[in-house]
């Protein structure tokens, strides 16, 4: 669309006309830009984006079409103490949640947004998440005066002139996503590359279906479409429509006979789902014939077809992945999909215009500039202790880039379920790998899950908490219901998937990894696929099905049995300390908590002969 004025509409629906209009009203822009998501229309923003300094263009023979930004410091992860889910009772929102009563909220947003994106262009971004057209699919409209969450929205989600005749077409309901990075200009202001406010709302009205974003730029504060939209807003969706909306990978398994078998898991953030969701098999499996494919590597949207089979798709276009630790050793086809036309955040800049991040190789580059923007060297390091890239720092990398991307990824239909994953990160007391009993017991197993915390969001890093099935920043209600909602889902299957449990994270006495990981984990997964196929040997214990070590396939890993009984090992005395924090947890929701999970539990405590 050469030479359009942005400042004119590209859809023909009130509704959408009358709301931008009013939004502008409120907020004040400068200038209004409707989206086409056309390539020229990225590459002027980025141009865009280059001139004020957010953005630093890389070395286009080394990493072509790729950018570099640097977030303000206090900008740098999901902030969960900020993020609210206003439903018009505090009961629907549950104890897990932050609530505040949607009108004083509503009030107090109005005020923070009249006026807020004054000196700057509002940017009308239509988005689909999942195929534009897709049954399973849901609409938003996300107005934002941010031009790095537009490049960042077109990489992670199908944007612009398809979802506007979408909309137009169908009078589909459509998620309004106001948001704002809180810096208003005045005139002749100077900006800054970074602008947000030391003061931040993620907020969610569940009942009327709308999301409000105040004062940041970063990640799934800023990218409506990834948490807030295809978490907490669809998770109210799939309860009331009877699907579920899930911080799950999809990918496949396909073995050397050409037999397919899909698998989701949910892993907490920076937990191993990117990793997980594009596993390259050890190599003795590869010249087998084995092959691993990807669907998505963070959310998954599951619906149980007219034949009562689970299928799921990946709402997502891309992949906003954790940086640190991702290498051609770990994770090589990340590399290969991060290799062009990725946005990356917070990582190191190299001399010769490239980026770096801890992990990427083992020997760091003699110097670099870090994520703050100061010059940083392995002595500075060793001195000070600090990273060259934030350990939250990300790349947004077009799904279609990588290499496993599964052929049935953008099926609209989805692809049909076999197998759910649960995962924590805990260095005691959770085993490699464990199958639940039945569905309900799989439930109890993913509700009860505990996780040590990560740097992907602000808070304690290391602690153990509760994050039921990954779910717990990311449930847009009643967490207890949520529960419920997973035994209901059931009822309407005539398959269930079979349900494990896995822990890549267990530690010896020295602090080190016992499992080795990454690639490794696809013996696991194999067991996994072999168990829900029905065709692979299991002990029982009190936790669930446990492999015997010759159930695993070793071939070509020299992992003695001594050290698989330490993976797999139930220590009593930690367990019985576990079911007290599953207590915990089941006491806060009580008033909702569906009985299985009771029972359940005392099952479980009778197993364990405490
Ligand atoms: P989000 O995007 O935040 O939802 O994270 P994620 O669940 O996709 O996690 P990701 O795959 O990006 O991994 C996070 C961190 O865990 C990275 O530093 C990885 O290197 C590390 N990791 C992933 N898989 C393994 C594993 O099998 N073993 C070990 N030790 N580390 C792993
Ligand atoms: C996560 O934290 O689980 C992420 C990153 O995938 S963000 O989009 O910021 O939520
Ligand atoms: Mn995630």
């Amino acid at each position: 669309m050469p030479n359009r004025n942005p400042a004119t509409p590209l859809s023909n629906n009130k509704h959408l006309l009358r709301w931008v209009e009013k939004m502008a009203a409120l907020t004040q822009p400068a200038a209004i830009h409707w989206i086409d998501g056309s390539q020229e229309e990225y590459d002027e923003l980025c141009d865009q984006l280059v001139a004020a300094g957010t953005f630093t263009r890389l070395d286009e023979q080394k990493w072509p079409g790729c950018f570099l930004a640097r977030s303000d410091p206090g900008d740098v992860a999901r902030v969960e103490e900020r993020t609210f889910i206003c439903s018009l009772s505090k009961e629907n929102a549950g104890p897990t949640n932050n609530w505040e009563d949607p009108y004083v909220m509503r009030k107090r947003l109005k005020g923070l947004f009249a006026g807020c994106m004054a000196g700057r262009t509002m940017y009308v971004l239509p988005f689909s998440m999942g195929p534009v057209g897709s049954p399973l699919s849901q609409i938003g409209v996300q107005l934002t005066d941010s031009a790095y969450a537009v490049v960042n929205m077109r990489i992670m989600a199908r944007i612009g002139l398809p979802v506007f005749k979408e909309i137009d077409k169908k009078e589909k309901r459509v998620v309004p996503c106001m948001h704002t990075v809180g810096a208003p200009l005045a005139p002749g202001q100077q900006d800054v590359p970074w602008p947000c406010n030391p003061e931040k709302y993620i907020v969610h009205f569940p009942e009327s279906r709308e999301i409000w974003s105040y004062g940041s730029g970063y990640g799934g504060n800023a990218l409506l479409g990834k948490k807030c939209f295809a978490l907490r807003i669809a998770s109210n969706l799939a309860r009331d429509e009877g699907w579920m909306a899930e911080h799950m990978l999809i990918l496949g398994l396909e073995n050397p006979q050409g037999e397919k078998t899909y698998v989701a898991a949910a892993f907490p953030s920076a937990c191993g789902k990117t990793n997980f969701a594009m596993l390259i098999p050890p190599e003795h499996f590869q010249k087998k014939g084995w092959k691993v494919t990807t669907v998505g590597d963070d959310i998954a949207w599951l619906r149980p077809d007219a034949t009562g089979r689970l299928h799921a798709i990946n709402p997502e276009a891309g992949f906003f992945g954790v940086a640190p630790g991702t290498s051609a050793k770990t994770n090589p086809n990340a590399m290969a999909a991060l290799a062009k036309n990725t946005i990356f955040t917070n990582v190191a800049l190299t001399p010769d215009g490239g980026v770096w991040w801890e992990g990427m190789t083992d020997q760091p580059p003699a110097e670099c500039i870090d994520w703050r923007g100061n010059k940083w060297t392995p002595a500075i390091a060793k001195e000070t202790g600090t990273k060259a890239a934030h350990p939250n720092s990300r790349f947004t990398a077009p799904a279609s880039q990588c290499p496993t991307i599964d052929p049935e990824w953008e099926n609209p239909n989805g692809v049909r379920i076999h197998a759910i994953i649960f995962g924590g990160r805990r260095a005691t007391t959770t085993p490699l790998v464990t199958q639940a009993f039945n569905w309900s017991g799989g439930v109890y197993m993913g509700a009860t899950m505990g996780s040590e915390m990560t740097a992907a969001a602000a808070g304690t890093i290391g602690k153990v908490r509760r994050d039921p099935m990954a779910m717990l920043p990311f449930c847009g209600y009643h967490m207890g219901d949520y529960f419920r909602h997973w035994i209901m889902l059931q009822k309407s299957l005539k398959e269930s998937p079979r349900v494990f449990f896995v822990n890549w994270f267990r530690k010896d006495e020295g602090g080190n990894f016992i499992w080795p990981g990454f690639r490794e984990n696809f013996r696991v997964l194999k067991w996994c696929v072999d168990r829900s196929r029905g065709r692979a040997f299991a002990r029982e214990t009190p936790l669930g099905w446990m492999p015997h070590y010759e159930d695993i396939d070793w071939s070509g890993l020299d992992l003695p049995e001594e050290t698989f009984d330490g993976l797999m090992k139930i220590d009593r005395a930690a367990w019985r300390a576990e079911v007290m924090g599953h207590e915990e947890l089941f006491l806060d929701l009580h008033s909702h908590l569906p009985k299985e999970m009771l029972f359940e539990r005392e099952l479980l405590i009778c197993r364990l002969g405490a």
